[in-house]
């Protein structure tokens, strides 16, 4: 938790959800995004449905966040119908002065780089402790095919120095994304300064189905920190 209380860390995720809002506006397709930060998000655009008369579409980026829409009565789109969205709303374990991100905490990094990358316009919500200066501290997600993901472990580990580990949902039995994949979560530490020069090196190994960086794809953040909100927002943002 850092140097925050969990109660503070709370408070930050909903001030940081609810104020991403704004940027949401009738008419638009919306992609939504998975996390505790983010869900605030999707329950205010539910209260924002049901009582101001908001028209939006949604795709969600998980089954756990498709379950939080339904019951939201945000309605949902599939990719049949939908060529493209006008923004995404999604969390992030870190992000660092250029707004590259790590993410997939949760898991959802396939589906939720499939969205970013589909989306005119992405607002990250985060609160204080994901901003750093380096990305790395968080161990890097890895989404990575069952098939032979030793072998694509020792690979790499090859580039990381410190542990490469098989996540896992209790002790001894591996987690599974909603894609069927495994994850693996790479120490490296907060030195990952060539964010883009990484992500390239990893993908180029045959197990490795996606990787956690979300490198030049973020336009905004909207931070919370306990004396209130403020949007970061790169050069050349789209929204
Ligand atoms: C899920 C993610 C989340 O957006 C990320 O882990 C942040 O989650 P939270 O808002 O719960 O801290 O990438 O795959």
């Amino acid at each position: 938790m850092g140097e925050y209380s969990a109660a503070q860390k709370e408070a930050m995720k909903k001030e940081a959800g609810i104020a991403a809002c704004d940027f949401v506006k009738s008419g638009m397709k919306v992609g939504l995004g998975t996390g505790s930060t983010v869900k605030y998000t999707i329950l205010e655009l539910g209260r924002r449905i049901r009582e101001e008369h908001l028209d939006i579409e949604g795709i969600p980026t998980s089954d756990a966040t498709e379950l939080i829409s339904i019951e939201q009565r945000i309605p949902l789109l599939n990719w049949e119908e939908c060529t493209g969205l006008d923004i995404v709303i999604d969390g992030a374990d870190e992000f660092d002065p250029n707004l590259n991100l790590i993410k997939g905490g949760g898991g959802a990094l396939l589906r939720e780089k499939i969205v970013a990358e589909s989306s005119g316009g992405m607002v990250v919500v985060a609160d204080a402790s994901k901003q750093v200066d380096i990305l790395g501290t968080f161990p890097l997600p890895i989404e990575v095919n069952p098939y032979g993901w030793e072998q694509t472990r020792r690979r790499i580990q090859q580039q990381c120095e410190g542990d490469v580990i098989v996540r896992e949902k209790v002790q001894g039995d591996p987690f599974f994304t909603d894609n069927g994949n495994l994850i693996l979560d790479a120490h490296f530490g907060p030195n990952i300064d060539a964010p883009l020069d990484l992500e390239s090196a990893l993908k180029e190994i045959a197990g490795v189905v996606e990787v956690g960086l979300f490198n030049e794809m973020a336009d905004i953040v909207v931070l919370a920190d306990p004396d209130g909100c403020q949007m970061i927002r790169k050069d050349q943002a789209r929204i």
